[in-house]
């Protein structure tokens, strides 16, 4: 698939993947979804990448859906198109996805750094959920995820009265993993990716699963599941190696098995 709307790169153990609609602040359309998500499908089954990071560049993250493209359909067109189905593959994804956001992360742009597992924001970043000013909701999972993030009293605020969120308040209420200045932004969240992809691939993985499943599921059957997974680790040979080198004193080598 050759991308019109997105570059990919891979930096050390690390897949990027930026958003490139510079004319359109980013907007999310049906071929920027498409092709997100075919780039970060390949980076999760590449044994060379360990996790990815989603960009958008300094200035802006993304500025929501298209609200050109979606402008004129039908609910009968949009629900067959389904453009937003494209957020659930992202929840599947085997290895961490961070967001790197600086600049404006508004409606369905907020809402995907949402759907990453961490966010690095720099000083700049601005967060908000527009949708209702344009007489519809969040359809990618905002209204979901944002009070899991932030607590219902704040989510009610932003998703309702269009309250958007600085880069230091959205650290103060949970939103994101940390803020760093605008010229850091990327490299902090590649640093983060790669002591990421450093790690026992595996356990990784089990571990992002099951947080993830701490939002989705009732508590006693993300305990029962975490319980499972915890287990079914002891059979595989990183969980032996990641033990033997703490009692050798040395350091473990990973080998995904
Ligand atoms: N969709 C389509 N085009 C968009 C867009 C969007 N979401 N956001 C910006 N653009 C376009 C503008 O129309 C403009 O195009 P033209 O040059 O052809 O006029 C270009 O990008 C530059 O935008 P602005 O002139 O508005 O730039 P600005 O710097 O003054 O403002 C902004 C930037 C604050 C991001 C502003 O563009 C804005 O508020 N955008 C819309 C945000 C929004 O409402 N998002 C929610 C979308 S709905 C959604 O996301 C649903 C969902 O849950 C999935």
């Amino acid at each position: 698939m050759i991308y019109e709307t997105v570059l990919t790169e891979i930096r050390g153990r690390v897949g990027i993947v930026t958003l490139n609609r510079p004319q359109a602040m980013n907007a999310l359309d049906h071929r920027l979804l498409n092709e997100l998500m075919d780039a970060l499908n390949a980076f999760d089954q590449n044994d060379a990448v360990g996790a990815m990071v989603i960009t958008g560049g300094e200035k802006i993250f993304a500025a929501g859906a298209d609200i050109k493209e979606m402008a004129e359909k039908t609910p009968q067109q949009m629900m067959n198109g389904d453009p937003l189905a494209v957020f659930d593959k992202l929840r599947a994804l085997g290895k961490p996805v961070i967001a790197a956001v600086s600049g404006w992360a508004l409606g369905g742009g907020c809402e995907l750094a949402l759907s990453c597992d961490m966010i690095v924001a720099s000083e700049s970043a601005r967060f908000g959920l527009p949708e209702v000013t344009i007489g519809v909701i969040p359809g990618a999972g905002g209204t979901q995820r944002l009070p899991r993030a932030v607590g219902k009293a704040l989510a009610m605020e932003m998703i309702i009265n269009d309250r958007r969120l600085t880069a230091q308040e959205a650290l103060q209420h949970g939103l994101v993993n940390r803020v760093v200045p605008v010229s850091d932004y990327l490299n902090e969240a590649l640093e983060l990716a790669e002591d990421i992809a450093s790690r026992a691939p595996l356990a990784v993985r089990a571990a992002k699963r099951m947080i993830n499943a701490s939002y989705e599921s009732l508590l006693a059957d993300g305990l029962a599941e975490e319980r499972r997974a915890f287990y079914r680790l002891f059979e595989t040979e990183d969980r032996k190696e990641g033990m033997t080198a703490f009692v050798e004193k040395r350091k473990p080598e990973w080998k995904g098995k």
